[in-house]
């Protein structure tokens, strides 16, 4: 059944917007987590979304602080479409000033589910006919020159139903500025964090990653050790909006920097390749975390620990990018012999292999799917020993 009924969310004096924050399949749970600790807890996930209101403050604190979210949206409209007249008319009708200034750039992007609109192209380049032709009537110009900064503008269809959403993060939230240089194979920051959460680890354990390629792993679970806000330092599209308010960003950062604690940390990255060593040292440093984590080259086969209740959250080689299949079988075997040495350790490995608890040689105490550059993966882990319960109810402090 088509919506006909056309719902504006486009009204700045609204001090509720309703928000979508956009996470990877498989991540919702985690990112439903982080909005719980900014105070979300009705958030209701719908294909990778999880939809609330809020105001300014909360777009902020979304993108200031969620380490496993790809960017914040505001949903401006939504409408009935079956026809590219359906669909030109419901995007003229919004009021396109409350959003864009008359110099912005608007950049559109599409998507269609099953609908009867699904050129894509046809979308884009109709969406954005509809606002150029609505800002040209709306502010008297006869043309609009785009030279100012960019607004980007998503036009999704699902069973013939248009969302139109603005885009209030910019770059994506995995940017978070400290990985300037590109290692083998990276890891994005969001799933590296989302790793992390999903597994056993937390502060008071240490933390291993034994293929840290780039660093991702480690500066992640140290920021998250640290509780460092992500994107504190970074700038976000709602900064060029015409409702915000830079106090109520300035603010959002301020308690975010506030809220860092100082804390001990046994956080260690090791990885075969020297180059990989010093491009984690590298990042570690641009994130401000050097001091908290101990990079060295070794192979993952030397490794050794006195330390009990570890965890090893790793993204080891899939034989795609990085080494043949006869290779990482070989590793995986040589894993599972040396995690077999680490008594009450646990461990998370993400990989794309598709035999990989057998090649292993144990199956996973759990397992879930997430998707790595568009690669099915999934993250096998293997629960150790609990630490004693005195120290588990202190870490739940
Ligand atoms: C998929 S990459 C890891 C990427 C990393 N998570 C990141 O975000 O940059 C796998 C890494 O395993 C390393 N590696 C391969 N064989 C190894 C071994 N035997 N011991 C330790 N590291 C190894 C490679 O040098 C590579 O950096």
């Amino acid at each position: 059944m088509v919506a006909t009924r056309r719902i504006f969310y486009s009204n700045i004096t609204m001090d509720k917007f309703d928000i979508l924050v956009c996470t990877s399949a498989g991540v919702e749970a985690v990112t439903k987590r982080e909005l719980y600790k900014l105070g979300i807890t009705d958030c209701p996930a719908t294909d990778g979304r999880l939809a609330f209101k809020g105001d300014l403050k909360t777009i902020c604190d979304c993108n200031v602080s969620l380490r496993t979210a790809d960017r914040v949206l505001i949903k401006i409209a939504e409408f009935g479409a079956q026809t590219f007249d359906d669909l030109f008319d419901g995007i003229f009708a919004i009021d396109w000033r409350d959003w864009v200034a008359v110099n912005q750039r608007v950049v559109v992007s599409a998507k269609s589910v099953k609908s009867k609109l699904f050129a894509l192209s046809s979308i884009q380049s109709l969406g954005k006919k509809a606002i150029v032709e609505k800002l040209k009537k709306a502010y008297k110009v006869g043309s609009v020159d785009e030279n100012g900064t960019t607004v980007k503008i998503e036009i999704s269809l699902k069973n013939d139903v248009v969302t139109v959403c603005i885009d209030s993060s910019g770059d994506g939230l995995h940017k978070r500025g400290y990985r300037d240089l590109v290692g083998a194979a990276p890891l994005k920051e969001t799933l590296a964090a989302a790793m992390i959460m999903f597994s056993v680890w937390n502060p008071d354990r240490p933390f291993v990653d034994l293929f840290c390629g780039s660093g991702t792993l480690p500066i992640e679970a140290t920021m998250i050790g640290l509780n460092i806000a992500p994107n504190v330092n970074r700038d976000f599209a709602v900064q060029n909006f015409k409702f915000f308010e830079q106090d109520v960003l300035d603010e959002v950062r301020l308690k975010a920097r506030d809220s860092v604690v100082e804390r001990p940390l046994r956080i260690m990255g090791f990885d075969i390749d020297k180059n990989a060593i010093s491009l984690s040292m590298r990042h570690a440093k641009r994130a401000g975390v050097q001091d908290y984590i101990h990079f060295q080259r070794q192979d993952f086969k030397d490794f050794s620990s006195k330390d009990r209740y570890g965890v090893i959250v790793s993204n080891p080689p899939y034989g795609e990018r990085l080494m043949t299949e006869k290779e990482v079988r070989f590793l995986y075997k040589d894993l599972h012999a040396k995690f077999a040495t680490l008594n009450d350790w646990s461990m998370g490995v993400l990989t794309s292999y598709y035999n990989f608890e057998k090649v292993f040689g144990k199956k996973a105490d759990k397992n879930r799917k997430f998707f790595n550059s568009n690669l099915e993966c999934h993250f096998y882990q293997y629960l150790g020993a609990r630490p004693p319960k005195k120290q588990r109810d202190e870490n739940q402090d």
